[in-house]
């Protein structure tokens, strides 16, 4: 982790997350989808905003391959910059939930040590993983961006699944194989957690 910011002194809100809680009349939370690319993270993160949002809630989606036109630029597909991409997700994670909004991050994260870092940065209860389970064959068919193709190609070395590993979940809080369910079905089970949690209160 970088460490070179020093003679800083942190500055105490005297608003707290507890108050932007009762603002908002939901609690914050952190919904972490991981899974393959083309596994439906993306898709459900936002199907599950639109739900929340319509409902009044707080949201807001850091999406991986928008967090990296911006924020994370400057990072490519090395394990090292993988590693670098979740931890600065898990920080604004944490800022956002701080700020009293339901987070859902879409990121692969492939690796189970960095979602776990990720986790012990939030108190108990407050990281939610939800792993987006789909066989490769089946995103591969899907290859909504043309990537797999382009990977098998020998375009994309180190592309998750190919030539890069990914870490299924040992124990996540949901599963959500999308390849059986529907997006509506998917949504549900996303929504059922989050009452099931005592994060919102109704639909
Ligand atoms: S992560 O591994 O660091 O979590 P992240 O979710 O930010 O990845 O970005 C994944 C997206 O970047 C994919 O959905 C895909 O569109 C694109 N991408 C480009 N190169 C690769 C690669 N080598 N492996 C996986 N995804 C890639």
């Amino acid at each position: 982790m970088l460490k070179e910011s020093t003679n800083t002194v942190w500055h105490h809100s005297s608003i707290i997350r507890a108050d932007r809680e009762v603002l908002h009349k939901h609690k914050s939370v952190v919904l972490w989808f991981t899974g393959l690319s083309g596994s439906g993270k993306s898709t459900l993160a936002h199907a599950v905003e639109e739900r929340l949002h319509k409902n009044g809630s707080s949201t807001y989606v850091l999406d991986g391959d928008n967090v990296r036109h911006g924020l994370c630029s400057d990072l490519g597909f090395s394990d090292t910059d993988r590693v670098e991409n979740i931890r600065r997700i898990g920080e604004v994670a944490k800022l956002l939930t701080e700020a009293g909004v339901i987070t859902l991050t879409a990121f692969i994260s492939p690796f189970r040590a960095d979602r776990d870092e990720a986790r012990k940065g939030l108190p108990h209860g407050d990281f939610l993983e939800i792993y987006c389970e789909c066989p490769i064959e089946t995103c591969e068919q899907r290859d909504v961006k043309g990537l797999y193709k382009k990977a098998r190609a020998g375009e994309i070395p180190f592309f998750t699944g190919i030539g890069s590993p990914y870490e299924a979940p040992e124990r996540p809080e949901l599963v959500i194989n999308t390849s059986e369910l529907s997006l509506e079905e998917s949504v549900h089970k996303v929504l059922d957690l989050l009452l099931q949690r005592g994060i919102i209160k109704c639909l």
